[in-house]
């Protein structure tokens, strides 16, 4: 088993007073809805909510063989407040913590694009932050990971325990709208070519291979023709991955701060990959949005031998109870084979799954969009154009299938 962790975004400014404009900076002037030791649905994490989420791994019973982090330690608030300290400040308090809950867990970081001031604008060269992560998280990885991640801020490793699995931590915030350094570049910082090689070496050694990574591949499920990646390397990126899918045996992501799966089709439209998008740590939504997502970390269950992903169990907290009882309790929200009677994660299975979610009122996919919230809000209804784009983006991550997909359902 492992755990997948994301989008911690500690806000240190966290505290509770009569002035709910002045709780978090995170809610950026706004009046915090309902503020409690926990947090508010309009800041970043406090403290003590990442506290809570380690404190439940660590009691939970599960024995895990290792843990994937997939970045976003900083809090939403505007460039000026933050600095190239405080940004490594932030990541290495998380370091810190996370090791202080367990001291001998293997963990598998990322990059994500708060991690680095002005946020998003990670380079394609050697830099402050590249370097101050490599110094952070020596004892988790071995040296020629260092060596890459303090040039490119990606990485890849075998992992300890399991001989032939090998962990892929992928910089993808090179390649996000938002960074103007990587503007009109090919293959910033190689990364495409290092990829490619490194997978290529997997299949040559009969190895098997977990991609992770902050930004992820493939549309936006909540909005209509827009990758979370910009469109060019989204398209190299989805050919790589159909290139070597018989080598990568599951896709892990973070960002959205939403739950959600994809299945990557090759050519002819057999499925070939299973994609995995975590929900968020921290529950904080901007004033405009209606939705949020409770807390949320999932523990995944895999095959020793070939890695094939099994299942995953995704626990929760409901923020508004735990802030009533003044008291964490961390809870199963669903495990995924259970919950939607399928055999396994493999990509044929989720992909029978998500023909089920396409029928008319499908209760498979109710379920799934109150899961994509983290239960936040069971009342919440998609309807014909909305569900039109979850189903579109969950199934086709290419532009030519995408669209054509969303002119077939809408
Ligand atoms: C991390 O930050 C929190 C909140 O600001 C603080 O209470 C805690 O002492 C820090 N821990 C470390 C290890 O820096
Ligand atoms: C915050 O709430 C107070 C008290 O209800 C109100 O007077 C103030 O205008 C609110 N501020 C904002 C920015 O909404
Ligand atoms: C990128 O290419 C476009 C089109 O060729 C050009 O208009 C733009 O100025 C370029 N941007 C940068 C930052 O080089
Ligand atoms: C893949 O690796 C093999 C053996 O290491 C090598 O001969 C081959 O050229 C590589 N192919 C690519 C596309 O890099
Ligand atoms: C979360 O807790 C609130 C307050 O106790 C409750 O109204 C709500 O139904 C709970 N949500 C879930 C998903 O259990
Ligand atoms: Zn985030
Ligand atoms: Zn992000």
């Amino acid at each position: 088993q492992f755990w997948h962790v994301t989008d911690l975004h500690l806000d240190p400014t966290y505290h509770i007073t009569d002035d709910h404009t002045k709780v978090c900076s995170s809610s950026k002037g706004a009046n915090a809805s309902n503020p409690g030791p926990f947090g508010d649905v309009l800041c970043d994490a406090p403290y003590q909510l990442i506290l809570s989420a380690f404190d439940f791994i660590k009691n939970s019973g599960e024995e895990a063989s290792f843990m994937i982090w997939t970045g976003d330690s900083p809090p939403h608030v505007p460039v000026p407040e933050l600095s190239t300290d405080s940004v490594i400040k932030v990541i290495a308090n998380m370091t810190a913590t996370i090791r202080s809950f367990f001291p001998h867990l293997q963990v598998f970081p990322t990059l994500g694009n708060h991690d680095y001031w002005p946020q998003d604008q990670l380079p394609i060269a050697t830099s402050q932050v590249y370097d101050a992560v490599a110094n952070l998280w020596k004892a988790w990885l071995e040296d020629d990971a260092l060596s890459t991640l303090r040039k490119g801020g990606f990485y890849s490793q075998k992992v300890p325990s399991n001989p032939n699995l090998r962990i892929i931590s992928l910089n993808t915030n090179l390649y996000y709208g938002p960074n103007v350094v990587t503007l009109n570049k090919t293959d910033p910082a190689n990364q495409f070519q290092w990829l490619e090689n490194t997978l290529n070496n997997s299949q040559h050694n009969k190895e098997k291979v977990y991609i992770i990574a902050h930004v992820p591949v493939g549309y936006l499920p909540y909005s209509s023709g827009i990758t979370a990646i910009r469109q060019y390397y989204n398209e190299k990126l989805v050919e790589l991955f159909r290139r070597y899918s018989a080598v990568i045996a599951g896709q892990f992501y973070g960002h959205t701060h939403r739950d959600s799966i994809m299945v990557l089709s090759d050519g002819e439209g057999r499925p070939v990959s299973s994609l995995f998008v975590s929900p968020a740590i921290t529950p904080v939504r901007n004033v405009l949005e209606k939705e949020t997502n409770n807390p949320g970390i999932r523990l995944f269950q895999y095959k020793p031998r070939d890695y094939t992903l099994l299942d995953m169990s995704q626990y929760y907290l409901n923020l508004t109870e735990a802030n009533l009882k003044g008291e964490s309790d961390w809870k199963l929200e669903y495990a995924l084979t259970q919950t939607y009677g399928v055999e396994d994660l493999r990509p044929r299975s989720l992909y029978r799954l998500v023909k089920q979610f396409a029928v008319l009122d499908s209760k498979q996919f109710i379920k799934y969009y109150n899961y994509f919230f983290v239960s936040y809000d069971s009342s919440v209804v998609c309807d014909k154009k909305c569900k039109a784009l979850q189903i579109c983006a969950i199934m086709n991550l290419d532009h030519t299938s995408y669209t054509d997909c969303l002119k077939r359902y809408l």
